[in-house]
């Protein structure tokens, strides 16, 4: 027998760096108010010529590495992004004919900043069925492009990047030990992009009102974080029958530094078992948990044998839990 595990993975962030200092210029806001009020002091902004299959295609070329896996051995190709470089064609498409897997099935998945888990949720259960040996697990976002820059609620927390992973059979007892994926769609309306599907169609009055940007209640998306993340952690460690104190490390989402400080609090926590890059990256959205596992495997921070939980919660509203044996 066997189990559903991450068997290599990549990462991509575009050249091109926003600075606190440079949104300053921007809008009314301080580097001061941004650093304490979120970590953020960086983001990265992908090159005009750069659409969101562009970073997928850079991530999953190191991931697809990584793991030795040619791109036709591919069963599946799923990309967790809100912002897809068309409505359709999906972007999962758009990458496999980039990278030439041609026997994998594609699509996109929308769970917001939740996605890449729902994406290792859905995934891991078609390699342990047998239906499926390897899948490319991708999250990637291109947010600056639908950013009103002009408001300093939200212009200030998000930056471009993605993540990749491939998931392939690997020993019993390795792998996904527990999920836990949940949404609470009565907070919908917390955190939307209002214009340009059926409800909103283009015109030219959505697009004058930043209808096609992201809007946000963020002490409301705060208050469900702050309670969601931390229980979805301790759900996924009963499931497997552990407790913190055997996680060697947590990966959670990025969105806000002290929404990460209250998980860590909650949950009682080491700091130094919890990896945090906000400060570089900002909120990437469903990119920020493979780009925080990418650089964490790269600090030689993940060994085999090692307990991680990966953990996020985003527009829907959802949320995701995932815990595994590297
Ligand atoms: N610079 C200066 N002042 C600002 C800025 C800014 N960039 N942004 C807001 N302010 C002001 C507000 O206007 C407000 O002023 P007022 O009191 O005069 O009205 C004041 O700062 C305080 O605003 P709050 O909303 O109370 O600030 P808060 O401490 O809640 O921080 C923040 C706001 C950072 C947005 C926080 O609520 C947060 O991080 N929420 C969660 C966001 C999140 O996780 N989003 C997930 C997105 S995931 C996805 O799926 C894309």
């Amino acid at each position: 027998t066997f189990a559903a595990g991450i068997i290599g993975i990549g990462c991509y962030l575009p050249e091109k760096k926003l600075t606190n200092q440079d949104l300053e210029k921007m809008v009314d806001t301080s580097d001061a108010w941004i650093t304490e009020r979120t970590g953020i002091k960086t983001r990265h902004i992908a090159a005009p010529d750069q659409a969101t299959s562009d970073l997928a295609y850079e991530a999953s070329l190191q991931a697809l590495a990584d793991a030795k896996t040619k791109p036709e051995e591919l069963d599946m190709i799923i990309v967790a992004t809100e912002t897809p470089d068309y409505k359709y064609p999906s972007t999962a498409c758009l990458l496999q004919a980039k990278l030439g897997a041609k026997n994998a099935a594609c699509f996109d998945l929308s769970a917001g900043c939740s996605g890449f888990v729902y994406a290792l949720g859905i995934g891991s259960q078609s390699i342990v069925s047998g239906l499926y040996k390897k899948i490319l697990l991708v999250g990637a976002e291109t947010l600056s492009r639908i950013i009103n820059w002009t408001d300093r609620n939200t212009c200030v927390l998000f930056g471009d990047g993605a993540g990749a992973a491939v998931l392939g059979r690997v020993d019993d007892g390795y792998g996904v030990l527990s999920l836990e994926l949940g949404a609470d769609g009565t907070g919908g309306e917390h955190l939307i992009q209002p214009a340009g599907g059926s409800r909103n169609p283009t015109t030219h009055e959505t697009v004058d009102a930043y209808g096609q940007c992201v809007h946000m209640d963020g002490q409301d998306v705060f208050k469900f974080a702050a309670r969601k993340m931390p229980a979805a952690c301790k759900k996924v460690l009963q499931k497997a029958g552990m407790t913190i104190d055997d996680i060697a490390l947590l990966v959670p989402h990025q969105a806000n530094l002290r929404i990460i400080d209250n998980a860590i609090d909650r949950l009682k926590i080491n700091r130094n078992r919890v990896w945090i890059n906000i400060e570089k990256h900002g909120n990437m959205s469903a990119a920020c948990v493979p780009v925080c596992l990418t650089e964490a495997q790269q600090a030689g921070r993940l060994k085999k044998g090692d307990n991680v939980i990966m953990v996020a919660f985003g527009a829907g509203l959802t949320w995701a839990g995932a815990l595994l044996k590297w």
